[in-house]
């Protein structure tokens, strides 16, 4: 799966990208993660994006036209159909783990970085298909909501976690359930004991034990997931 990367802070993107499991599904040719900078497409000689806004008021806006010749230049490189174009914005539907999985049936995504006041509303308009949000609070750019984006729908294409069962365990995976504590050597940790049941060699019972557990902490602490 292809992330293509509208920003004018390519270098946060592939850094972050580069890293743990998200940097191994790269190697491997599971995901590629193409940050493209959007100030290579300013026509002016000072490299200018952004521009302030008519009607007046505080801060700039970021200019339509290098982010429309940044999104034609991406498109040359893609496949027959056009990919959904996405911008990362307060705006958006607040990402979930089914919008993530919807997102992992695709082939190539285009993300767009938002920063200063946003974009020019006639970019919008003229070639985002989603807006979609990491949270109900403001980010200084879109680049850490890119990359929250591309983690979750990432560790969903097949063969990016090793074991294809790892993420259906998981917490949001089956019917809005936490997932349950987990435990490690050694058995006793400042006095605190892990559960006898996982110790017991049981798998049936571990596997109850483990699902009432997911039930109770997600009462517990998300009671709003089942609502
Ligand atoms: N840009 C600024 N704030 C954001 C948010 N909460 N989600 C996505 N993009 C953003």
């Amino acid at each position: 799966m292809i992330f293509h990367v509208l920003t004018l802070f390519p270098e946060m993107i592939r850094e972050a990208a580069s890293h743990s499991i998200l940097g191994r599904a790269a190697k491997a040719g599971l995901i590629e993660v193409n940050a493209v900078n959007i100030r290579d497409f300013a026509v002016n000689k000072h490299g200018q994006v952004d521009d302030a806004p008519y009607g007046g008021g505080a801060g700039m806006v970021m200019m339509a036209q290098p982010i429309y010749d940044a999104y034609q230049h991406i498109l040359q490189n893609t496949s027959d159909q056009t990919p959904p174009v996405i911008y990362l914005s307060p705006q958006g539907r607040v990402l979930t783990q089914p919008i993530a999985q919807e997102l992992s049936q695709q082939k190539e995504l285009i993300l767009i970085c938002g920063h200063y006041e946003g974009l020019d509303e006639r970019i919008i308009e003229e070639i985002v298909t989603d807006e979609i949000s990491i949270g109900n609070y403001v980010l200084t750019g879109g680049e850490p909501a890119a990359l929250v984006l591309i983690d979750a729908v990432s560790r969903l294409v097949q063969g990016v976690l090793g074991k294809e069962a790892s993420h259906q365990d998981e917490s949001f995976s089956t019917e809005n359930l936490l997932e349950y504590p987990h435990y490690t050597r050694p058995p006793i940790f400042r006095g605190r004991e892990v559960p006898e049941i996982l110790l017991s060699g049981h798998h049936g019972k571990i596997a109850e034990w483990r699902q009432e557990q997911s039930i109770k902490r997600t009462q517990a602490k998300r009671p709003d997931l089942n609502q």
